[in-house]
């Protein structure tokens, strides 16, 4: 039975809950290119389609019809009904697994939900647009708010929290996630050998051969499945 558990999701997680991945046919990486809406070079060369792309996920993100799914539901169970430690780092920017009840965790690429101040360099929760003239909820200051998203070219946040975890843990679950992007995708790597390690996905990622598990399926299926067996002591 494990004792210290980390668990890491990407985007594939949300699909079942309407909010698409990046990389599949339908993704958002078929629809926009990354140099126009996720690099800082982006955001300083026009801010307005950057403000426009994350201000759109966002109020997709306010449609009452978007929640967290069973997938979510199951892993904030695994956190208040495990016995040992549970951290959730999530890749996501979606607020779907803090909905579902999760507490332990840490949003590694930033959060849709808040807005960065570019003047004092807090992050606030934001539910709205950005707009040009938007002031910081900290310092006041007009037109210094971007998305507190980290994006391509930044450094994905807490990851000496992230790096002591993995060090410590015995089970590593990675769900959702297609293991093209790095730090996240190189978790596995760090572990193996010395941790228990699964891949809950729809399919094989990038990553499948470093796992000594996998389950392949719809999270909505295979997330609650493999909850319940680890909560029964498999
Ligand atoms: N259930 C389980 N897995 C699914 C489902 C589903 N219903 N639908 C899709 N998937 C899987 C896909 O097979 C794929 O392996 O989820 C994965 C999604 O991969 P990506 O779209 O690459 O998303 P992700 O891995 O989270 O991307 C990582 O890249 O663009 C950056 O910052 C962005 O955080 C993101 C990072």
């Amino acid at each position: 039975m494990a004792n210290r558990i980390v668990v890491l999701t990407g985007a594939g997680i949300s699909r079942e809950s309407g909010l698409a991945t990046f990389r599949d046919a339908d993704g958002l990486w078929a629809k926009v290119r990354i140099e126009d809406v996720a690099t800082p070079d982006a955001f300083a060369r026009d801010p307005t389609r950057v403000q426009g792309f994350y201000n759109a996920r966002r109020a997709q993100l306010r449609d009452p019809a978007i929640g967290p799914n069973a997938a979510h539901l199951a892993l904030a169970r695994l956190e208040r009904e495990h016995a040992g430690e549970v951290l959730l780092v999530t890749q996501n920017v979606d607020d779907l697994h803090e909905r579902a009840g999760s507490t332990r965790l840490i949003h590694m690429h930033g959060e849709l939900m808040k807005a960065r101040c570019l003047a004092c360099h807090g992050a606030s929760a934001w539910r709205a647009d950005i707009a040009p003239d938007s002031a910081c909820p900290a310092c006041g200051a007009r037109g210094r708010l971007r998305p507190h998203v980290v994006w391509f070219g930044e450094m994905p946040l807490a990851m000496e929290q992230i790096g002591a975890a993995l060090e410590a843990c015995d089970l590593f679950v990675s769900i959702g996630t297609s293991g093209n992007v790095y730090p996240a995708a190189g978790f596995v790597a760090e572990v193996r050998g010395r941790a228990r390690t699964v891949e809950l996905n729809l399919e094989p990622s990038e990553g499948a051969s470093l796992f000594d598990e996998a389950m392949h399926g719809p999270a909505t299926r295979v997330v609650p499945a493999f909850v319940d067996a680890l909560l029964r002591g498999a």
